[in-house]
């Protein structure tokens, strides 16, 4: 397959996915599910504003576009908060939808004919990232809408192994390659350049996430009643939120909520929705931290034998429902232990797909950062007040995944499909 063949495939795989998620009626696309999303009609359109900006205008936002320009700012992420976004003059759905099939068939033309050079792809890539990030968003906004379930929740996981709960394997001290170029990884994101050389002192990480019933113990141990175990300000959130337990479980701690559902926790499940206050605060009373992204990227890609990076955790294999729990279609993560073949080569299992984990790292530029076409992507954010999530979560498409893919969010965010992996000084 071609890297354009690949490519074509990969935006029809996205934009599939997408179209399943706004396949309700118009006054379901239109509602506001909570303040911190935005409508699905809003998505549905500024996915498709998006790619008309990057794959059709060259990036340029002073050449005239398909729609009016007035029309056009209502999808500026940067100027309209999520909050507000409902009360926009929207496109409707149907409008979002016509305008989003005109753009695609200019980019699969514009793919057509693009000439194979190196870096002329790039930007089709970044379109296909940036749409399953935004179908990942509209998961959160499912998620957290209230009513009976919309999405069929039919998909089967392999079993797990629960023991492995609360294991840890050691991760020898010395130099790795962090970050990735252009050469191995094309299709990387500006933030996860260049590749450079960092020396890791000796670890300990989780063989798997923490499990729900792992936290049901924290909670029931009167974790989130102690400040002992929490930041200063993580406890000043965690009073002023009220926070009690991860987001969507009940008081009692024996059933939650998704998509609608109304279940019993499953204990073997990585825990999801906390924060990284609630993530630092569990693993204070467990004895351990949250690694750093140093260290994590160290145990998910670096081979000690061959001494170089892998692509994936287990090898060059491609994603598959052998290695992880990825592409959205679970709407929940696989129990601890069910990937054995996706083990990292240390031996680190469930370090992609699953829950997006919560490590103790700020936002910042690797050494030699260059920004992308999409200025705006990563660069912004550098120094503020982010914690980097590693790994993914099942929401996530295979294609826009790698082991050196960084995400960030506010300390205090749970509606994402975040979790925990434990580490400790070696
Ligand atoms: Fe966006």
């Amino acid at each position: 397959m071609t890297s354009s063949e690949a490519l074509a495939r990969d935006l029809s795989r996205a934009r599939d996915r997408t179209l399943r998620l706004v396949d309700f009626d118009d006054a379901e696309l239109c509602r506001r599910y909570d303040p911190l999303m935005s409508p699905l009609v809003w998505d549905l359109a500024h996915i498709g504003q998006q790619e008309e900006l990057w794959l059709l205008r060259g990036g340029d936002p002073d050449r005239p576009g398909i729609l009016p320009r007035a029309v056009e700012n209502l999808y500026d992420a940067f100027v309209h908060s999520r909050a507000s976004r409902v009360d926009l003059p929207l496109l409707s759905p149907d409008q979002a939808r016509t305008y989003c099939r005109t753009v695609r068939s200019g980019a699969l033309d514009a793919l057509d004919a693009l000439p194979d050079e190196p870096g002329r792809s790039f930007p089709f890539a970044m379109v296909v990232s940036h749409e399953n990030q935004h179908d990942e968003t509209m998961l959160q906004a499912l998620n957290l809408r209230s009513g009976p379930p919309l999405l069929p929740d039919t998909s089967r996981l392999p079993r797990g192994r629960p023991r492995l709960a609360g294991t840890s394997v050691a991760v020898p001290g010395g130099p790795f390659v962090r970050g990735v170029d252009g050469i191995a990884e094309p299709f990387s994101l500006d933030n996860e350049r260049p590749a450079h050389v960092v020396d890791v002192p000796a670890f300990r990480i989780g063989r798997v996430p923490v499990t729900n019933a792992e936290w049901r113990q924290f909670v029931d141990d009167g974790g989130y009643g102690q400040p002992r175990w929490w930041s200063a300000r993580g406890w000043r959130h965690r009073q002023s939120a009220g926070l009690t337990a991860p987001q969507f479980w009940a008081p009692d701690g024996q059933t939650r909520t998704r998509f609608g559902r109304v279940e019993d926790i499953p204990a073997d499940e990585p825990v999801q929705h906390v924060s990284y206050f609630e993530a630092q605060a569990y693993a204070a009373w467990a004895g351990a931290r949250l690694p750093t992204e140093t260290e994590w990227e160290k145990a998910c890609a670096w081979d000690p034998e061959t001494t170089v990076r892998r692509r994936y955790p287990w090898g060059a294999a491609e994603p598959s429902a052998t290695y992880a729990n990825l592409g959205g279609e679970a709407l929940r993560p696989a129990p601890v232990g069910a990937y054995p073949a996706g083990a990292s080569a240390y031996g680190v299992e469930q370090m992609l797909g699953d829950v997006w984990e919560w490590t103790s790292s700020t936002l910042q530029p690797w050494p030699g950062f260059t920004p992308m076409i999409y200025q705006r992507y990563s660069q912004p954010f550098f120094g503020g007040d982010y914690r980097v999530l590693r790994g993914g979560s099942w929401a996530v498409a295979s294609a826009t995944l790698r082991p050196s893919f960084r995400n960030w969010d506010h300390p205090y965010r749970r509606q994402i499909f975040s979790g925990v992996r434990l580490a400790w000084d070696a």
